[in-house]
């Protein structure tokens, strides 16, 4: 990677700073309160993570902090916990018991307000149900499920007696569920008739009845009726939620088990084929989404949160159910679209539950932009208090759109990085602390040792491109990819032995903010999705018409960046709009919706090195630009460049 850089320093950029009286209320309330615990958390991580672990119940404490051999980490060794009983049993039992958990909201418009107290008997009626059908502490549970309490119920059932759960977001296709089925070995499938968006049905169980022609063994399938469609069951395997828990006992006794006992996988895409079973404990991960949602969103009894994210990616874990339940926190939690029935809806959410603390994507956020002032402008959003953003960086038109329409000018916004492996925030401000500048994620959070390193792994100056890494083991990391050390110790721990690497560029300006730059592997933002291109070439290549794909990151103004494929067809096969249009689909049949290549070109050839490799970097340049102007020496067929010159002048 090149050192030197050409874009903005970003040294002498305008500055907001959280107005006195939000730093007054808050935990953290200057600069100076932070960079004194955040020293003491990396001086003394284990004394730092102890008096946060200590805030969690714990039937057993922990006889030692941290066992590190690199890259492997246990935290709170011996401690023995109950995930569940922190975030559901510990309130139901005191003062918050009937404190709203879950303001719920389907697309229709029908509501749902859960106290702790419900939550606590939906939650153990359902462990009940989970237990009665044979499901055992260590086995997996693949959830598939919309927006809707019952996803909420579940995960924290699966916690509550030891099964690691998969939840499958609703927008993969069959071929993505069974992949995962397998890769996983899950014997439990929860899933809804379907989900409503944008007005209509969209179906799951049929999807995952077509995941399991492929996949045999499953023994039980759990249908929730959300959209009273007709859904074929097959008997002796699929039952009704509603039918499972007639009868069954609300209560349910609690097991302990051990602070590494797996919580659950998240599968996400890396630059090969296959996505990565990313494996999350109890203890160590509970204690870092407690943490920094504590203090980044610097939560009060009275607020009422809402994460626009969906619970089947890493956000929804994270900062849905485990952090904001586990501090006892009263949160919104909505089925739908943004933009049904027209872009009001989420100011519509906000005004009617008095929202305090938002936080949603910078994709979401420029779609809003982009469909005018006028549904802000029609609701009443000062109960708002504090912004947050996630996903990808978010550009300063976007950060001060939000800031100024939706924030009123008076919220801080904190801009929080992080991965699925990381399981919480990393970088982020401190709400009542930290001097903003649109567009960066500015400083780590407490116990999170970042870096910017060059190539040899020396430390970038202010305003040097490198990779951004962690140096020191933190308590929500990643444990490892579910049944493969090799790839787990190849992926993040290679480039620079005993750190890790997040696969991200960075560079900091002269205060030390952490600008992100993007992913430096072959890895797509797309909306805040991450996609591998990987995965849509071989997507592409299991079409009869194709014989080889490569495919590759546009810059678009809505999604950050849009996905464009480069196909080669086998002989006998005539390009045509009816077969581009095929090839798109079939990347959503294999997938799911979300990985459909926004342009599909067909070539001949691609460009490629004397060595075989595509030179992805050309192709970049090319849809980018229209041109290629870097250098071409190693390229080995220079027609293939003209022929995709001509193809990309006309539309696609
Ligand atoms: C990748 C992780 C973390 C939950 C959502 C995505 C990008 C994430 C930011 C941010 C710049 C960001 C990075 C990262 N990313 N947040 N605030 N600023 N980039 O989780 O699917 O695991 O993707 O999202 O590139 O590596 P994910």
């Amino acid at each position: 990677m090149s050192s030197k850089n050409s874009t903005p320093s970003h040294d002498h950029d305008a500055v907001i700073k959280p107005s006195r009286e939000f730093s007054k209320n808050s935990r953290i309330p200057s600069m100076a309160a932070y960079k004194r615990l955040y020293q003491e958390s990396i001086d003394k991580p284990a004394t730092f993570w102890a008096r946060e672990a200590a805030e969690l119940d714990w039937h057993k404490k922990w006889t030692k902090v941290l066992d590190w051999k690199p890259p492997f980490a246990k935290w709170f060794v011996g401690g023995k916990l109950n995930v569940c009983e922190n975030c559901v049993d510990r309130h139901a039992a005191g003062p918050r018991r009937n404190k709203a958990a879950i303001i719920w909201e389907g697309e229709p418009g029908d509501k749902q307000v859960i106290t702790y107290g419900q939550l606590q008997r939906e939650v153990c009626r359902f462990a009940n149900v989970l237990e009665n059908k044979g499901v055992k502490a260590g086995d997996r549970v693949l959830i598939y499920l919309p927006m809707i309490p019952e996803a909420a119920y579940a995960m924290l059932a699966c916690a509550r007696i030891g099964a690691a759960h998969n939840v499958v977001f609703g927008g993969f296709a069959a071929e993505a569920i069974a992949d995962r089925l397998e890769d996983s070995g899950a014997t439990t499938i929860i899933t809804a008739d379907g989900g409503w968006r944008r007005g209509k049905v969209v179906p799951l169980k049929p999807v995952v009845d077509l995941a399991l022609e492929s996949y045999q063994n499953v023994n039980h399938v759990i249908v929730v009726n959300r959209c009273h469609t007709d859904t074929p069951m097959t008997s002796d395997r699929d039952s009704w939620w509603h039918d499972d828990i007639k009868g069954v006992s609300t209560r349910h006794k609690a097991r302990a088990f051990d602070s590494e006992q797996p919580l659950f996988l998240l599968y996400t895409s890396g630059s090969t084929g296959k996505p990565k079973g990313i494996l999350h404990t109890s203890g160590g991960y509970l204690t870092g989404t407690h943490s920094s949602f504590k203090y980044i969103f610097d939560i009060r009894e009275q607020d009422v949160y809402w994460c626009t994210a969906d619970i089947g990616w890493i956000t929804g874990h994270s900062y849905i159910v485990y952090g904001p339940l586990a501090n006892g926190a009263t949160q919104v939690m909505y089925e739908g679209a943004p933009n049904f029935p027209d872009f009001g809806r989420f100011w519509k959410i906000v005004e009617d539950h008095g929202v305090s603390i938002f936080y949603t994507a910078p994709t979401a956020i420029r779609a809003f932009i982009r469909a005018g002032d006028q549904f802000p402008d029609a609701y009443d959003l000062s109960s708002l208090r504090l912004l947050g953003s996630v996903g990808e960086p978010i550009n300063p038109q976007a950060w001060n759109w939000y800031h100024r329409k939706i924030g009123g000018g008076k919220c801080p916004i904190v801009d929080t990085w992080w991965q699925t492996e990381t399981g919480a925030i990393m970088i982020s401000p401190m709400p009542g602390a930290t001097p903003c500048k649109p567009g960066t994620a500015t400083h780590p959070f407490f116990g999170i040792d970042a870096a910017i390193l060059d190539d040899s792994g020396n430390e970038c100056k202010a305003g040097e491109d490198g990779r951004l890494v962690i140096r020191k083991p933190w308590p929500s990391m990643l444990r490892s990819i579910y049944g493969d050390k090799k790839r787990y110790e190849t992926t993040y721990w290679s480039d620079y032995p005993g750190l890790y690497t997040a696969g991200d560029g960075a560079r900091r300006d002269k205060q030390g903010n952490f600008w992100i730059i993007g992913r430096l592997d072959d890895v797509l933002n797309v909306s805040g999705h991450r996609l591998g291109t990987a995965e849509i070439e071989s997507a592409l290549v299991s079409h009869p018409a194709v014989a080889e794909a490569a495919v590759i990151g546009r810059p678009d103004d809505l999604k950050g960046q849009a996905v464009s494929a480069f196909v080669i067809l086998k002989a006998g096969n005539k390009e045509s709009p009816e077969l581009r249009e095929t090839l798109r689909k079939h990347v959503a049949k294999v997938i799911g919706a979300i990985a459909k290549p926004d342009d599909l070109y067909f070539s001949p050839g691609l460009p490629k090195t004397r060595s075989g490799k595509i030179m992805r970097r050309l192709l970049k340049e090319l849809v980018a630009t229209g041109t290629i102007s870097g250098n071409v020496t190693t390229l080995e067929d220079f027609s293939v460049i003209d022929h995709l010159k001509n193809q990309l002048s006309r539309p696609s």
